[in-house]
């Protein structure tokens, strides 16, 4: 029997209609329009405003758009994983929310946390299952309201972050085209450079716990930037050489949206031009684990059957990874 090769067969994506500019931001914290954007390349980030409105609002409206795009029933879906780290609630997860949403009643489901690395995990882990040959349709979506774990006094991070979800659904392939190659790594030792402190088993909420603002997420920019400039770039130059492509061969990069610095100096050391890479920064920031789908989902139209693609993250924890895919539709 030939292997099954999986395949993404429809692209998902949403964001909030709320634009949180620049120059909204200079009214909150320290900081000006031209520092943000030369610094990060960042414009202006969506921000899902309402009451009682989680990550899974987002991820709910993607998971409805795959199941129309494909024109496949809720019923048929085999599995939701969502990857993010801004959950509804530490638990039911908030796939199982989702599934529930849309009436994917013979779906398990379940929530992945690999930070900005988040839908490159997941993407593996559907991708495998459907190479089990076990399931037919696989829902991977990265969502993140990342409003909600955010300190809009910090200048530091504040102006970085951005509400977002996008998704893909996997099969089997057709034809001979479909995810490739996988390089995913991850090092704890990265912990403390990135993280949430409270709400976790280690410092429950408490006053305390708010009191010190634990509940917003830290990032000590310059070392995250340090390890993911070479860390990104070293990935994707890995997975290309050892599937013999050059910088010519690839039709697109979809990078991790974080700073429009380090995509540069990836594709850069990859031997691509800006031409081949997405980038959708400038208008929705860094949404952790959507940027990649919600690049996919605004390139679709101009990738072409065959193409080859190179996903490219690297985020808290630390994680990373490369992701080869030949685009099947
Ligand atoms: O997605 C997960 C992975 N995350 C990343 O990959 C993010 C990696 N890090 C970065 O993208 C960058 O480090 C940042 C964009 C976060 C910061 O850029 P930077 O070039 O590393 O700036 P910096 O932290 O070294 O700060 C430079 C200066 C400092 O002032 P002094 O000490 O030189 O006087 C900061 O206080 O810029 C100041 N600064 C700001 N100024 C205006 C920091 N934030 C701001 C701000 N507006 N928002």
């Amino acid at each position: 029997m030939q292997d099954i090769i999986p395949a993404i067969s429809a692209v998902a994506g949403y964001v909030p209609d709320y634009i949180m500019t620049n120059h909204e931001l200079e009214k909150m914290v320290d900081t000006n329009d031209e520092w943000i954007r030369t610094r990060t390349g960042i414009k202006e980030r969506r921000v899902l405003k309402g009451e009682g409105k989680g990550t899974s609002v987002m991820a709910t409206e993607v998971l409805k758009q795959l199941l129309e795009k494909r024109n496949i029933e809720a019923k048929d879906i085999d599995a939701v994983i969502i990857a993010t780290v801004t959950p509804d609630y530490l638990f039911p997860t908030t796939a199982n929310i989702v599934a529930n949403n849309v009436g994917a009643v013979n779906a398990f489901s379940y929530d992945l946390t690999a930070a900005c690395s988040g839908f490159l995990f997941a993407l593996e882990t559907g991708a495998n299952f459907i190479k089990s040959g076990k399931y037919k349709y696989i829902a991977v979506i990265g969502a993140d309201k990342m409003s909600s774990i955010v300190n809009y006094k910090d200048r530091n991070t504040c102006i970085l972050f951005g509400d977002g979800a996008g998704g893909v659904l996997l099969e089997a392939s057709e034809n001979e085209y479909g995810i490739k190659d996988s390089i995913l790594r991850s090092d704890g030792s990265g912990g403390d450079y990135l993280y949430m402190k409270g709400g976790g088993s280690v410092n429950p909420p408490s006053h305390e716990t708010v009191d010190n603002d634990m509940h917003y997420l830290f990032q000590d920019g310059k070392t995250v930037f340090k390890f993911a400039v070479t860390k990104m770039a070293d990935v994707s130059v890995e997975i290309m050489n050892r599937n013999n492509l050059t910088g010519d061969d690839i039709a697109y990069l979809v990078p991790h949206q974080a700073n429009k610095r380090i995509i540069d100096a990836t594709a850069n050391r990859m031997g691509i031009g800006d031409e081949k890479v997405t980038m959708n920064i400038d208008k929705y920031g860094n949404t952790t684990a959507a940027t990649i789908p919600l690049c996919l989902w605004e390139w679709e139209n101009k990738f072409k059957k065959g193409d080859n693609i190179i996903l490219a993250a690297f985020g808290g924890g630390f994680t990373w990874g490369a992701v080869y895919l030949q685009w099947a539709y």
